[in-house]
């Protein structure tokens, strides 16, 4: 089962640590980001490498494994933090691999490396060999051995670096390097100002509308009751040639630090901070749980008419809100959810579960604490603002985001309240509240099968010689299709507890499929099923179902929680036979509907399962009406509908919810009907090697390539018919990559390859 307070809408790792975010860049189509990460530690007492998230919006991140890892004497004790640059076809990657000498060393002055390596990479996955560019003793002489976090750009044609600095005799700077090319940066001169710690890590220079910033994280500033109230800061300097002013933080509340922005297409400064702190006193639960750590939401930075940096989550996430309502009195609020409120009364209160906002007008204090343990030891944050204008407050499983006046003042905390449905409640404002409902997920429910491929093709089933292994079920192949492509997918089923459920699981985790809410029976063993092909094209099957474990999945066990961020829910017909899994799917396509998300039905027929036809004509009929898309193959459209024209067909299967009809013709390619008219597309001729899971793999692809062009289940009704067109053009073109390789799930391409 997925554990509780995993976040919905923030970068979080898999299991294990996370800390700094990296590499941050928009490169091909994906904005990606990469961050610390020591997999298998949650505490973080592993070495760091780094872990990487793409995301084509900002909004629905996936994860896509290490990209870099602790493998050369440069960067033995870790891939510590840096920066991406993107160029044309490639990204240039910079970071500090950490070394720590053996012997009886402060680790200040001494036994401490720090280096500057470079590696690039074509695509954001595979990296060239990594090249050191500068070593401890290249560094200017006033420097510790502490000195990292390299963060690279180009600034009128010159290659600039700021690194991250502690001097010999204990005081924080950022160290700038410039140079023609990535192999010839030279230092040039060093930001420090007075009384602002032993360390600055993380460092950052950019522009807002022509004016310069300088940021980083002091460490050793001592606390205060209003400013630096964390163990260490995260903030910026203005900057005016070499003076540096007005250091403001970047973010007042508990769980902050080592940001980075970077730029998006569109021009926007974009900023990604840990949700975290190193060496804090409070803890995070979730470390028993297996994980531990997040980053921020995005964040746009802006201008404001003072001169400091507004902050605002990306406007991206207003398209998530859903039923914005006016609060009145107390309400329960499930999450992720967004409050705004406005028109302050002399004393403000805002409640999310445990966690209090209250400001008053007399002191001006603003203060964030905690009414009961949900804050896992944090107490209490506080800033001073004499006016309060506006309040807008994120709330996703385990984090709040408070934004102040416009973005002027951030706090960012996690907490960790017990259920996902919270009590909230806004005194003294006028406030709303909007669900934040991501639908990135294609969720498929029924049967994930293994099965047995025959060693030769073109024969009768006897003649098998022997039969190989391999995951399938429909259900669990258009998950695979999904996620190889980029998507979040979702498997809803039910394995034996046995080496073949195990096989299953693995395998769909490797093609990046949600399993964590698979259940594992005792009752009966994973369904198996061979197969044999003769060379005119006649499969014979042979299952071990009587029953199996899929079957026997139980309604009670769909929850709402895994719909909760469903975009479409697919199914097929081998599971609608008379037992529990049947009602299961009735209760998961129930809680799609109300959650707006798409159904999506693909027969599918497997005739062999039935005794008796009629019993499968039936049900597939009961379920029609309840679907959005209905694909079914010319080969199943007669016994489905009675006729064997598609034209007379149609009238029949435009029925109940029913608002696409794709019509798959093999290698002849595929027709998508809509109230619209009727696009077509043809496949690209290619000689199959087998078509195991190509029709899959045909809707997979279909669906993801409809989300990725925005359409959901309020818009599929006027689709553009060119849209339509676009998805097929899509899916044949994925089809027709699959049906050269052998296998179902192996088969599919990555979005690159196509
Ligand atoms: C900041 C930091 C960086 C360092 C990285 C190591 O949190 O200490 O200075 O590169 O974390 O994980």
């Amino acid at each position: 089962m997925k554990g509780k307070w995993r976040q919905n809408l923030h970068i979080e790792p898999p299991e294990g640590w996370m800390n700094d975010p990296n590499g941050l860049c928009f490169f091909d189509g994906f904005y990606h980001v990469y961050f610390q990460y020591s997999p298998g530690t949650p505490r973080g007492e592993s070495v760091r490498r780094w872990g990487h998230c793409v995301s084509t919006d900002l909004l629905s991140w996936k994860y896509k494994g290490v990209v870099l890892d602790a493998d050369i004497p440069e960067d033995r004790d870790g891939v510590f933090s840096g920066c991406a640059l993107p160029s044309g076809d490639h990204i240039d990657f910079f970071y500090t691999g950490n070394v720590m000498e053996e012997g009886d060393y402060d680790y200040v002055l001494e036994g401490r490396g720090a280096n500057v390596i470079h590696v690039s990479s074509p695509d954001g996955s595979s990296m060239s060999s990594k090249k050191i560019l500068l070593r401890n003793s290249d560094y200017p002489d006033f420097c510790s051995c502490h000195v990292r976090d390299p963060k690279v750009w180009i600034e009128n044609g010159i290659f600039k670096m700021v690194l991250g600095a502690r001097t010999k005799d204990d005081k924080g700077c950022v160290l700038l390097y410039e140079g023609s090319d990535i192999a010839s940066l030279e230092y040039k001169k060093c930001f420090s100002a007075p009384d602002m710690g032993f360390m600055w890590e993380c460092p950052d220079l950019f522009e807002i509308d022509g004016k310069k910033f300088l940021a980083f994280c002091p460490q050793g500033i001592p606390q205060g009751e209003f400013k630096y109230q964390n163990l260490f800061q995260s903030g910026y300097f203005t900057v005016e040639g070499d003076k540096l002013s007005d250091f403001e933080e970047f973010d007042y509340g508990f769980d902050f630090y080592a940001p980075q922005t970077f730029t998006a297409p569109d021009g926007r400064r974009l900023l990604i901070g840990w949700m975290g702190i190193g060496d804090e006193s409070y803890t995070n639960p979730t470390i028993e749980l297996g994980w531990q750590h997040c980053l921020t939401l995005p964040r746009e930075l802006t201008l404001g008419d003072d001169g400091k940096i507004l902050q605002n989550p990306i406007r991206e996430l207003d398209s998530l809100k859903k039923n914005t309502k006016t609060i009145e009195g107390e309400t329960w609020e499930g999450l992720p959810f967004e409050i705004n409120a406005s028109d302050f009364a002399d004393n403000v209160s805002a409640c999310v579960s445990g966690a209090e906002i209250s400001w008053n007008r007399s002191d001006g204090v603003l203060s964030l604490h905690f009414t009961n343990g949900e804050g896992f030891g944090r107490s209490e944050r506080k800033i001073k603002i004499s006016s309060l204008e506006s309040l807008r407050i994120i709330a996703d499983a385990s984090s709040l985001e408070i934004y102040i006046n416009g973005g002027r003042y951030v706090m960012g905390t996690r907490f960790y309240p017990e259920h996902r449905q919270v009590k909230i409640a806004v005194n003294g404002a006028s406030a709303s509240v909007s669900r934040l409902r991501l639908n990135d997920t294609l969720v498929a429910i029924g049967e994930a099968l293994i099965d047995f491929i025959p060693d030769k093709q073109g024969c009768e089933f006897h003649e098998v010689g022997s039969f190989s292994p391999a995951t399938g079920g429909a259900p669990a192949n258009v998950c695979g299709a999904f996620s190889k492509l980029g998507g979040k997918s979702r498997m809803i089923t039910q394995l034996g507890k046995d080496p073949f459920g195990d096989v299953i699981t693995r395998t769909l985790n490797e093609a990046g499929v949600d399993t964590s809410y698979i259940s594992y029976t005792t009752e009966a063993n994973t369904a198996l099923a061979f197969v044999s092909h003769t060379s005119d094209g006649k499969s014979t099957y042979s299952f071990y179902r009587n029953p199996s474990a899929d079957m026997l999945f139980e309604p009670s066990e769909v929850t709402e929680e895994m719909l909760g961020d469903c975009y479409a829910l697919h199914f097929c017909s081998v599971s609608l036979g008379d037992f529990p899994m049947k009602d299961a799917h009735r209760a998961a396509i129930t809680i799609a509907r109300r959650q707006g998300a798409i159904v999506s039905f693909d027969p599918n027929l497997r005739f062999m399962l039935w005794d008796d036809r009629d019993a499968l004509k039936r049900v597939i009929w009961e379920f029609i009406p309840d679907c959005d898309i209905l694909k079914i193959s010319d080969e199943e459209l007669e016994f489905i509908t009675g006729c064997s024209d598609i034209d007379q067909a149609l009238p029949l299967l435009f029925v109940g919810g029913v608002k696409l009809v794709i019509l798959t013709k093999g290698k002849d390619g595929a027709d998508c009907y809509s109230a619209l008219g009727t696009v077509s597309s043809v496949s690209p001729s290619v000689v199959a090697v087998d078509t195991t899971g190509a029709g899959d793999g045909f809707i997979g692809s279909f669906l993801w390539k409809l989300r990725s062009l925005g359409i959901g289940k309020e818009s599929l009704d006027d689709c553009p018919l060119s849209v339509l067109k676009e998805c097929l053009d899509f899916a044949n073109r994925f089809c027709a990559v699959s049906v050269q390789r052998k296998g179902a799930i192996p088969s599919y391409p990555e979005l690159g390859e196509l």
